[in-house]
């Protein structure tokens, strides 16, 4: 097909759904920014029902923040187009699929959502997540320590993918031996999630990372260990805050969404940092600065395309357009967070930029538990690479490098470096 002939918003839908876009999708935000903040595209499904993403920051904000007429569980809604119960239904509609039926914090409204997510905030606090830095840094040195002979790694396979896998295996108490097999499945999540449900392989893989998590936590309720899934089976026994389907939507969110982001956030972070040298060497010069680049990077080109979709609860205007009651609504981070309306030269990359706010890790009852974790890793990964490997260059040509972008994630298959 050749794209340069369709319009801006069929780009964008094909962009998006397609999930087959190989190139940089920043022109083409930049282009859809000027033409609007929201923008119809084809519905994703091929239904009949409006589907809209939203482009700049003001109005991805009023989205993410009115989780009353902007609803991430449409179930209630007539005619709507669901996503999830068909993610769900390609799933095989069993007990593994119930990540996407809505019984997981990311998809349900309050007071569900509350109680949910109240019963792990504990865990995710940013104090907490202090305490676990040492225990970071120390993951991040061994990974270093096994590359640091050979004078070259790949920066995804070595470091962006262990380190936040290991860290948020440890604290959730899942065996280290079964992170590749986990990371396969990842990969499939974050499509599914990316609307590539068509691929059967999604499908599969999804299911079976749901029935990886309830043996899982079978094997847990036989011996009981001082981690969160423990933790969490020991709530779910006591009674009512707690049933069986959440507690495996649950465990299967935060290994997938503990994980996954913060390997891209690496993975990407260092590309960039490696696409603009000057950045690099400001950071070499001056790593104080790794804080504000993680930011920074976040802003700049984060993991999250975009937020999960949400739907109109009711008629409303929004950025100028008229939503119809069951519309879907996406708001594009990546595109909010280069608003020229909310940063000066929002296309540069300055690693020691002051951001007041951005939307990497959305925003809203929603907005990323994980956040506080996400930015400890974060600051010890880039830090530590800055510091052991200050000649961090590309080893294979630029243009081989090859991205796997789609709606909700952008990511790496690999990232050969010398060092
Ligand atoms: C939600 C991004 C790391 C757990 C979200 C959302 C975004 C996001 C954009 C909101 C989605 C929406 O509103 O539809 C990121 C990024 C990360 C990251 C960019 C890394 C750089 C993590 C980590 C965890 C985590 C380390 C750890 C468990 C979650 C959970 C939610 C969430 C549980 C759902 C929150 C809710 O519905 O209340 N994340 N995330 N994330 N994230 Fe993260």
């Amino acid at each position: 097909m050749d794209r340069s002939k369709l319009s801006a918003s069929d780009q964008a839908g094909f962009s998006f759904f397609g999930g087959k876009n190989d190139t940089d999708p920043f022109p083409l935000f930049a282009q859809l920014r000027a033409s609007g903040a929201v923008i119809p595209i084809p519905n994703p499904l091929g239904g009949s029902g409006g589907t809209w993403i939203v482009t700049q920051m003001e109005e991805a904000i009023q989205v993410l923040k009115d989780h009353a007429r902007f609803t991430v569980d449409p179930s209630s809604l007539d005619g709507y187009q669901d996503i999830r119960r068909t993610l769900a239904e390609t799933a095989e509609a069993s007990a593994p699929a119930t990540f996407f039926t809505g019984k997981s914090m990311l998809f349900v409204d309050e007071p569900d959502h509350k109680r949910l997510r109240g019963l792990v905030s504990k865990a995710f606090t940013p104090r907490y997540m202090e305490s676990l830095r040492p225990r970071v840094q120390e993951i991040a040195d061994e990974l270093l320590d096994q590359v640091q002979a050979q004078g070259r790694m790949d920066i995804v396979k070595d470091y962006a993918y262990p380190l936040p896998i290991n860290v948020i295996s440890e604290m959730l108490g899942v065996p280290l031996e079964d992170r590749d097999q986990i990371r396969v499945w990842s990969e499939a999540l974050a499509r599914g999630l990316g609307y590539e449900k068509q691929d059967p392989t999604v499908a599969a893989h999804m299911s079976a990372f749901g029935e990886y998590t309830a043996r899982l936590v079978a094997d847990k309720r036989k011996r009981q260990a001082e981690d969160l899934i423990s933790q969490l089976i020991a709530i779910e026994e006591e009674g009512d805050r707690l049933n069986e389907d959440e507690l495996i939507s649950m465990i299967t969110l935060l290994i997938f969404a503990g994980h996954e982001t913060t390997s891209n956030l690496i993975a990407t972070g260092t590309l960039m940092l490696l696409d603009h040298p000057r950045q690099w060497e400001k950071l070499k010069a001056d790593p104080g600065l790794v804080p504000s680049a993680v930011e920074e990077l976040l802003r700049f080109n984060g993991p999250a395309t975009a937020s999960g979709p949400r739907y109109a609860t009711e008629d409303v205007e929004l950025g100028g357009q008229r939503i119809k009651k069951g519309d879907i609504v996406i708001p594009v981070l990546k595109s909010a967070n280069r608003d020229e309306s909310q940063f000066t030269d929002p296309e540069e990359l300055d690693v020691a930029r002051r951001i007041k706010r951005h939307l990497a890790f959305g925003h809203g009852i929603h907005m990323c538990l994980g956040a506080p974790l996400a930015r400890v890793e974060g600051d010890v990964a880039f830090g530590t690479l800055v510091k052991r490997m200050p000649n961090l260059k590309l080893a294979i040509p630029r243009e081989d490098i090859a991205w796997h972008f789609t709606l909700s994630s952008q990511s790496l298959a690999s990232l050969p470096v010398t060092f």
